[in-house]
């Protein structure tokens, strides 16, 4: 993928049907539980990502053997926490918060040793999160920062499962200690202050794993053994999204949206953008395992501010950059708050998108933990950064198909981290790119 790409704005429209690639979380966890499996798991519809190939490399690192039998399908050859052998080198995680986090998780309740570091923005993200929970556990981890940045080594051992009352609604807190507790002796409780994607319990409960759940405090008893059950992954939301905008606020536009995975604790992009005035149709909704999927009918529409914040923000919080983009030319004001944990992403992404879109024009204020944004901006093309982050690339891509004049996008070369073909789809869709 080229570093920096040049968009020709405004575009005419965008019409078409794109199969929406497969969920990124979900294929982290299909190869990652696969693996502590004892059978083989059979995946389709695996996102190729750089983020998802290094969950793939550090497994195979430790001796896991996983086997492409065609495109996005996978055989995951899964012998337990037993399978698992000491990586004779570092686990590279590359850019991949999830492969770090879910690993540190699997890795504490092995019997050997191993270190993992990422790239320079894996490096500089919260691990202590993790980290400290795990070391309550029992688990002996060492690392920059006193065990909160990595590179960090882990010597695993026995564990004992424990009490957790996560500060922050995260996935990979929650999945990192469901999947030390299952190797832990007793019981392990984790407490969110509000839900966060639930992937991991769905795909625990398929392989035969018993979770208890209470609201947002969630348990399980040690010494659990998985079994294999086929995965089929769905399109991921998070990739969608950015046709859900583009669609919404590009004229004579009309896109339809194959395979999108649903589960609500992901759709709140969908309620916000209907909030918005969005003009979006679930169709054919139906299953793929145990998690809802359809196809999203998304047509142009005339867009107005929101606030948003609270237990909504988990349930989008991948899509606020492009969110910000919809808000930056809908009418009226939009207010976001609730969401400092944007400044722990791949970027900082509060203060990212605010100084990039407000290079294009748009008019954004930064607060600690969120954005206000006043509408109606016209934008005009410029030179924008994208900070190495995928997100920030697609979501400035898209903004320059809004903006007037040229706009060039710098950072496109992370954008494989979670969605190789998003470039050639919107070269399909007539984009005039260079
Ligand atoms: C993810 C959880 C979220 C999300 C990330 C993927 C996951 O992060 O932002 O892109 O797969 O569990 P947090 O768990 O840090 O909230």
């Amino acid at each position: 993928m080229v570093e920096q790409i040049r968009v020709q704005g405004p575009s005419a429209g965008m019409k078409g049907e794109l199969m929406i690639p497969g969920d990124k979380s979900i294929s982290h966890r299909a190869v990652l539980l696969g693996a502590l499996t004892e059978g083989t798991v059979e995946i389709s519809g695996f996102l190729p990502g750089a983020d998802c190939l290094s969950s793939v490399s550090c497994l195979r690192q430790m001796g896991v053997e996983i086997e492409e039998t065609g495109p996005g399908a996978l055989k995951v050859h899964g012998r337990g926490w037993q399978g698992l052998k000491e990586p004779s080198d570092v686990l590279d995680v590359g850019n991949s918060g999830t492969t770090m986090r879910l690993l540190l998780g699997i890795l504490a309740g092995t019997d050997f040793f191993s270190v993992l570091t990422g790239d320079a923005s894996i490096r500089r993200r919260p691990m202590g999160r993790v980290t400290e929970p795990l070391q309550k556990m029992g688990a002996r981890i060492q690392g920059r920062s006193q065990g909160k940045l990595a590179p960090l080594a882990i010597q695993g051992g026995k564990l004992v499962g424990c009490q957790h009352l996560s500060a922050v609604a995260s996935a990979q807190v929650k999945s990192a200690l469901l999947l030390a507790g299952l190797r832990a002796e007793g019981k392990t409780e984790v407490q969110e202050p509000a839900v966060s994607r639930d992937h991991t319990e769905r795909m625990l409960r398929t392989f035969g794993v018993e979770i208890g759940q209470e609201g947002n405090r969630l348990w399980v008893e040690g010494g659990q053994k998985l079994q294999a059950a086929p995965v089929q992954v769905p399109g991921d939301i998070s990739s969608a999204a950015f046709w859900l905008v583009a669609a919404s606020i590009i004229p004579n536009s009309s896109l339809y949206l194959k395979q999108v995975g649903v589960n609500p604790t992901r759709t709140g992009i969908l309620d916000v953008l209907q909030a918005m005035g969005a003009r979006i149709q679930l169709m054919n909704y139906r299953r793929f395992g145990d998690e809802p999927v359809a196809d999203l009918l998304v047509e142009s529409a005339e867009l107005q501010g929101v606030e948003i914040g609270g237990e909504l923000i988990p349930r989008l919080i991948d899509e606020i950059p492009v969110l910000a983009l919809a808000a930056a030319v809908a009418r009226g004001r939009t207010i976001i708050r609730d969401a400092a944990e944007l400044r722990v992403k791949e970027s900082d992404r509060l203060a990212a998108i605010s100084r990039e879109l407000s290079k294009l024009g748009a008019t954004i204020e930064e607060m600690p933990d969120g954005l206000i944004i006043e509408g109606g901006a016209k934008l005009v093309g410029a030179r924008v950064e994208s900070y190495h982050d995928h997100r920030m690339a697609m979501t400035l891509l898209i903004a320059g198909l809004v903006a007037h004049g040229t706009t060039t996008v710098s950072g496109c070369e992370a954008i494989p981290v979670s969605y190789p073909d998003f470039v050639s789809s919107l070269q399909r869709l007539g984009a005039n790119l260079d």
